[in-house]
């Protein structure tokens, strides 16, 4: 059984992220990224079996430095097309996982993500989709909201399925991500919609 809800002040300090930021769940904060995240944000990209579904990594340290910076940079320039939040967990005060939400043209918004080897199986990914699943309501109301499994990522398709999304019967609106290990991903989709 999940824990309850703890009171304890958000692990983050009070920052100039956009609106509608941080993400509080029960168990983790979804923040902007900050250079000081270094160490935990490397450890789960320079991991192989982390990055075998996904279209970067294993990244090697200055990549991921790179990684930072650009999020980091996004926030500063005010774009809002573009949200890259660390995922931090709250008893540990650590960044286990990284979530993005870009708009990769207008109305039509991929959610991707990834969690430190550790942290697998907690049901993290599942409590953080969730969140940004109901801040893209807010943020890219009526937008397509999509997501990119490879075959052969079952725990993947699972968080997205219990977050609300469905196959998609047409991937040909997506086929400009589907590239690398992604070009035979099934695509998982859903309206944004403002919270009820
Ligand atoms: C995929 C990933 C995000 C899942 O994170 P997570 O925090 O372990 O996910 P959750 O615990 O919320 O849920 C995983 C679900 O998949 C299930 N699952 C795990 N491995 C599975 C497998 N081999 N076959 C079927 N289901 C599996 C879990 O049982 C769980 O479902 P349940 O709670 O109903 O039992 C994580 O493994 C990860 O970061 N992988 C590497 C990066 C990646 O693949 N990102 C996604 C790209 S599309």
């Amino acid at each position: 059984m999940k824990s309850a809800r703890t009171n304890a002040p958000s692990p983050v300090a009070a920052g100039d992220w956009p609106p509608g930021l941080p993400l509080d769940t029960e168990r983790l904060v979804l923040r902007p990224f900050r250079e000081s995240d270094f160490a935990d944000v490397h450890e789960y990209a320079s991991d192989p079996e982390v990055t075998r579904h996904l279209r970067w990594g294993p990244s090697a340290a200055q990549e991921t430095l790179s990684f930072l910076r650009h999020a980091i940079a996004g926030v500063r320039t005010a774009d809002t097309s573009q949200f890259h939040l660390a995922v931090v967990e709250r008893k540990s005060a650590r960044v286990r996982g990284g979530l993005s939400l870009l708009e990769r043209a207008p109305g039509l918004v991929e959610i991707g993500y990834c969690f430190a080897r550790p942290v697998w199986g907690l049901g993290y990914a599942t409590e953080a989709v969730r969140s940004a699943v109901r801040f893209a309501g807010v943020r890219f109301p009526g937008a397509d909201l999509f997501g990119l499994v490879t075959p052969g990522n079952p725990a993947s398709e699972r968080v997205l399925l219990r977050a609300g999304f469905t196959p998609a019967l047409d991937a040909s609106p997506y086929a400009t991500w589907m590239t690398g290990v992604c070009s035979t991903a099934r695509v998982f989709r859903q309206r944004s919609r403002p919270p009820a």
